[in-house]
C-alpha cells in the first residue's frame, strides 16, 4: 500500500478519502525531523505553511508527489522537486473568491478604519456624534491599482468595477481582455498604476522577480492619499521602507494579510501604527474554502501517485521525465 504523509490537520472525510487509497501519517505540529523521516519512506505529501527544503528530501527516493494545500508554491524549491522527478501540485481556483473577499475587507477597513473605530466605540470613546477626527476616506468611485490580474486579483477587479463603481487600472504580463471588455479594466506600467492609484493592490506570487517590488522608490511614487493593499506574499514588499512610509506619511495607509515573519511578532512597528490594519494570513481562511481546498489538494495527489493528475501541477515539466 502507498504511504502519504500529512503535514496539515485534515478535514475527517478529506482524510478518509485519503485512506482509501494509502497509508497516512499525520505529522501536523510534529518536530521538522519527524516529516523528514516520515518523507524518507513516503510516496506522497500534503500540507501546507512549511516550507520543504531540498535537505528535507535528501533519501527520499520513493517520493512521487507533494500535494500543496494552497494556491502559493514558494515554500518549495521547485526546481529541485523537478529534478527529482517529484511533482508538486496546488489548489488554484477553489479559494479565488475568499481571498478577493479578504483583499475588499483590507481595502473597506483600511479606507474606513473599520478596526480602529470598532476598537475607539469598545474602549467607550464614542460619547457624542462624529466628526471629521472619525472620517475616512471613499473606496466607491475611485481608482483601484492590481498588480498581477490573475484568478485572484481578476475576482477583486469585478468586485472593484461592477461593485464600487471602481476604475480599474493593471500591470500583468499578458493583457486581459475580459477584464478590459467587462470591468473597463486599463493595463498600464507600474510607475503609471503607482502615480494614479487610490488603493494599491498586490496580487502577485512571490519569486526572484516579485520579491521587494515595493520599496522605497515605489511607495514614494504613490500618491501620499493612497492605501497599500497586500494579501499575496509579505516578501513582495520592502516592510522597513513600507513601516518608514506609513510612519512618514509617504503613503497614507495598508491593509496587510501577509509579512515578512509570520506569524507577525508582537513588538513590529507595523502594529503600532493606527493607519495599518494586519490581519493574520486569512486570504482563504473561511471553513467552505478551507475544505474544498484540502479535498482538493487531496484528490490532486491520489491522481497524481496514479499518474493521471492534469491539472493543478506547478512543475509540468516533471510529466516529461
Ligand atoms: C494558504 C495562501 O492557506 O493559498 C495560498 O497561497 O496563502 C493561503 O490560502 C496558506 O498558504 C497556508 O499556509
Amino acid at each position: 500500500m502507498k504511504k502519504i504523509v500529512a503535514w496539515k490537520s485534515l478535514p475527517e472525510d478529506v482524510l478518509s478519502y485519503l485512506q482509501q487509497h494509502a497509508e497516512v501519517v499525520q505529522v501536523d505540529g510534529a518536530p521538522r525531523d519527524a516529516l523528514v523521516a516520515a518523507l524518507r519512506d513516503a510516496d506522497g505529501g500534503i500540507g501546507a505553511s512549511v516550507t520543504i527544503t531540498p535537505a528535507m528530501l535528501e533519501g527520499a527516493s520513493r517520493l512521487k508527489a507533494l500535494s500543496t494545500i494552497s494556491v502559493g508554491y514558494d515554500q518549495f524549491d521547485v526546481d529541485d522537486l523537478t529534478r527529482r522527478g517529484i511533482l508538486l501540485a496546488h489548489t488554484p481556483d477553489v479559494l479565488t473568491e475568499s481571498t478577493a473577499d479578504t483583499v475588499f475587507a483590507l481595502i473597506l477597513a483600511s479606507a474606513r478604519r473599520v478596526v480602529e473605530l470598532a476598537g475607539w466605540v469598545k474602549a467607550g470613546h464614542w460619547r457624542a456624534s462624529i466628526g471629521p477626527a472619525q472620517f475616512g476616506v471613499d473606496v466607491q468611485g475611485k481608482t483601484l491599482g492590481i498588480v498581477g490580474l490573475g484568478r485572484i486579483g481578476g475576482a477583486v477587479a469585478r468586485r472593484a468595477a461592477l461593485g464600487f463603481g471602481m476604475q480599474v487600472l493593471y500591470t500583468n504580463r499578458q493583457p486581459n481582455p475580459h477584464a478590459e471588455q467587462t470591468y473597463g479594466a486599463r493595463r498600464v506600467e507600474l510607475p503609471e498604476l503607482l502615480a494614479s492609484a487610490d488603493f494599491v493592490c498586490l496580487q502577485v506570487p512571490l519569486t526572484p522577480q516579485t520579491r521587494h517590488m515595493i520599496g522605497a522608490a515605489e511607495l514614494r511614487a504613490m500618491k501620499k492619499s493612497a492605501i497599500l493593499i497586500n494579501a499575496s506574499r509579505g516578501a513582495t514588499v520592502d516592510e522597513a521602507a513600507l513601516i518608514d512610509a506609513l510612519q512618514n506619511g509617504t503613503i497614507h495607509g495598508a491593509g496587510l494579510d501577509v509579512f515578512d515573519t509570520e506569524p507577525l511578532p508582537a513588538d513590529s512597528p507595523l502594529l503600532k501604527l493606527p493607519n495599518v490594519v494586519a490581519l493574520p494570513h486569512i486570504g482563504s481562511a473561511t471553513h467552505e474554502t478551507r475544505h474544498a481546498m484540502a479535498r482538493n489538494a487531496a484528490q490532486n495527489l491520489v491522481a497524481a501517485l496514479d499518474g493521471t493528475l492534469s491539472t493543478n501541477i506547478v512543475n509540468r515539466d516533471v510529466l516529461k521525465k
